[in-house]
């Protein structure tokens, strides 16, 4: 197993722009032929096109449609659509239409003009010569491999690429060759062209021993796939072993003056233009990902070139699309390199800039998936794409229990440490945002249960969302409340309420309605509830109290459980405390089996917990009266509750589920 393309690397800074001189661009418009450059990518309307003129007209090639709206004005260098109004002159063109940047443009016009780029310096032009002369021994190789593909000797080769149903046409498409498994074959093919021995060596297309003997083909008995930069000039190739036992299943070009594995992805070109269409980019692991997807229609796919994403790659496919796609293996391998991604990407987030995070089924990559399912089986894993924040979120909670305070500060401290390598603040900001909201669903307020990420399955759908199920609770709170009814730990909860509601005093108006209608049984506590509600808003109501029932207020505080609750110990906390309030009093009103005081309470709950939950204690509640009254059906499997609603024996344990788990949330040490 190659060690995941995705892997953390090297990082280098981006090509610097060069300035050009005054009149460079005046005079390579003057000498390009806007309708040469137009002319690739659209068909002329040719009854409507004046060529004597210089007055060409094609429907547009940057909006859908059946006419000739594309006006060229040769003579002008300019172009103008009456559909959809966009103009300029062939570097925007090529800017557009090929997704190029500006200097990309500049020299891929320059080339077509017979014009030198000017060189930022006598060394650096040195160097384009170098490069261009090394790229011109690849462009031969290319062409010899593909030769040697239609050989006899190939034949196995062939029906290898038959076999993973690479058509005649694909292979053309995708310059397809083959490496016999000769030592020199390659070598001395190239050195009859007259090419230099040195050259060849340098273009990493053959390797001198360290014996100093001739030097020998780096690829043999390999399927070849040619790579080229943005700008289509083959720099390197990858090299696929037909042989399922080889010790290197690929074999890539080595690092040359040409082929910087990090700054290049397989596919660059073509996928930029697809993307500047408007294509989602795609970035696969492998050649015959990008292959089968581009084939498969989704033509803006890449690859890093067998080495683990860069910051250099991150960045050119920031620059073909404001949010990449990354398609990922399904199993823990695959979302271990989508972590290692993200944190490559994180310090580089900026505005506008993201990525997302395809989950391919398990053990399958994009090639795998089209070949089993077809292109709508691929896009549906894309339209379920992640956001990288999900991710995040993932890699932090997935599997871990946050029972306690100490593991949820610890989770917390991972996050922000996460976030804080945002450089981006507003970036920052939003991200923080957004992970707020998932934390209350997995504890802020202990209302929305986390839902749990379901993995795609081979076959299956896409990954999902698992449907909302409580929070489950610790096998040590699992005993059932139904099993203890009433008794003392009512005035217990009573204790609660009121200490709470002394503690954070801001609450008592928000409980107003459930507290007067709630019975309180305990010492003292009817009153104490009483002088709570009229001294609602005074500064300190726990004050009035200890002075009008000194022994009452002493006696609540006094209990271990009422001094530990979360809501005495956090004071500053006012959020948890309301919600325990709103779930005591819930249960406290429920646990006499009060029916018909169970909306009041439901109601003060709404506000602070989801629908989902209050209607699931509702039912836990119905549910509940009903076992306390006895008539369970024989079989056990459902009963009816108080109001005729049946609940079957899924809904009757989540029923006692959503009772354990209130009982943990408030911290489990209930006596
Ligand atoms: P994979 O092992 O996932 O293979 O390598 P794949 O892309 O699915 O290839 P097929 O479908 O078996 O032909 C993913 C990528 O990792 C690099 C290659 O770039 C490959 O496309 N790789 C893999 C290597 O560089 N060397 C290897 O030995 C294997
Ligand atoms: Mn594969």
């Amino acid at each position: 197993m190659p060690p995941s393309c995705f892997d953390s690397g090297h990082a280098r800074a981006d090509i610097e722009p060069m300035s050009l001189p005054p009149g460079f661009l005046d005079e390579l418009r003057s000498r390009v032929s806007l309708s040469q450059v137009v002319g690739r990518k659209v068909t002329w309307d040719m009854r409507k096109s004046n060529m004597a003129k210089g007055d060409w007209w094609a429907p547009c090639p940057f909006h859908q449609e059946k006419s000739a709206s594309f006006h060229v004005d040769d003579r002008k260098g300019f172009y103008y659509c009456f559909g959809c109004h966009a103009k300029g002159d062939a570097v925007s063109f090529l800017k557009e239409n090929d997704n190029l940047s500006f200097m990309e443009a500049v020299e891929a016009l320059a080339r077509e003009a017979g014009m030198q780029m000017p060189a930022r310096d006598p060394q650096a032009a040195q160097k384009a010569d170098r490069r261009t002369q090394l790229a011109e021994v690849m462009e031969e190789a290319v062409k010899w491999f593909r030769l040697q593909l239609k050989t006899s000797a190939a034949a196995e080769a062939r029906a290898y690429l038959e076999k993973r149903r690479l058509s005649p046409a694909a292979q053309d498409r995708w310059e397809i060759g083959f490496a016999p498994d000769q030592r020199q074959a390659l070598f001395h093919a190239l050195v009859q062209k007259g090419i230099a021995p040195d050259l060849i060596v340098d273009s990493g297309l053959c390797a001198k021993p360290d014996d100093g003997g001739a030097p020998y083909d780096r690829f043999r008995g390999r399927i070849i796939f040619p790579i080229r930069d943005g700008r289509g000039r083959a720099i390197s190739l990858g090299g696929r072993s037909m042989d399922p036992n080889a010790r290197a299943k690929y074999l890539n070009g080595p690092e040359t003056e040409l082929f910087d594995k990090g700054r290049n992805l397989f596919n660059h070109g073509p996928a930029r233009e697809a993307a500047g269409k408007g294509l989602p980019l795609i970035v696969a692991e492998g050649y015959m990902d990008v292959i089968a997807l581009s084939e498969a229609g989704f033509r803006a796919a890449v690859a890093p070139l067998g080495t683990a994403v860069t910051e250099d790659q991150l960045r050119l496919m920031w620059r073909i699309s404001d949010e990449p796609v990354i398609a990922l293996d399904g199993d823990a391998a695959g979302i271990r390199a989508a972590l290692r991604v993200i944190d490559l990407a994180l310090p580089l987030l900026e505005a506008g800039k993201a990525l997302r995070f395809a989950v391919l089924p398990q053990g399958q990559d994009p090639d795998d998936l089209i070949k089993a399912q077809g292109a709508p089986a691929m896009q549906k894993v894309l339209d379920e794409a992640q956001p990288m924040v999900n991710l995040l979120w993932r890699r932090e909670t997935e599997g871990k229990v946050f029972d306690s305070p100490e593991r949820k500060a610890a989770l917390d401290k991972r996050l922000r440490a996460a976030l804080s390598k945002i450089a981006d603040p507003s970036i920052r900001g939003h991200y923080g945002e957004d992970i707020k909201t998932l934390r209350q669903q997995l504890f802020g307020r202990e209302a929305k249960p986390f839902r749990e990420w379901v993995p795609r399955q081979p076959g299956a759908g896409g990954g999902r969302f698992a449907p909302p199920r409580p929070v489950s609770p610790m096998p040590s709170t699992r005993a059932s409340l139904l099993a203890q009814a009433g008794g003392p730990e009512e005035a217990l909860r009573e204790a609660v309420i009121l200490a709470t509601l002394m503690t954070h005093p801001r609450l008592i108006a928000r409980f107003e309605s459930a507290l007067d209608r709630c019975e309180f049984t305990g010492p003292g506590h009817a009153r104490l509830r009483d002088l709570l509600l009229i001294h609602a808003d005074a500064d300190d109501p726990r004050a009035i109290l200890a002075e009008q029932r000194p022994e009452a207020v002493e006696t609540i505080f006094a209990h271990p459980h009422v001094r530990n609750a979360p809501a005495i110990l956090h004071p500053d906390d006012t959020e948890k405390a309301e919600f325990a309030v709103a779930q005591d009093l819930f249960l406290l009103t429920t646990e006499r089996g009060r029916l018909r005081e169970i909306e009041d309470a439901a109601q003060d709950i709404e506000g602070v917990a989801d629908e989902g939950l209050t209607w699931r204690l509702r039912k836990a509640t119905e549910a509940r009266a009903e076992a306390q009254r006895g008539p369970q059906d024989k079989t056990g499997d459902s009963i009816i509750a108080a109001n005729g609603v049946a609940l079957d024996k899924d809904e009757l344990e989540q029923s006692r589920r959503v009772f354990d788990s209130i009982r943990f949330d408030k911290g489990g040490n209930r006596p």
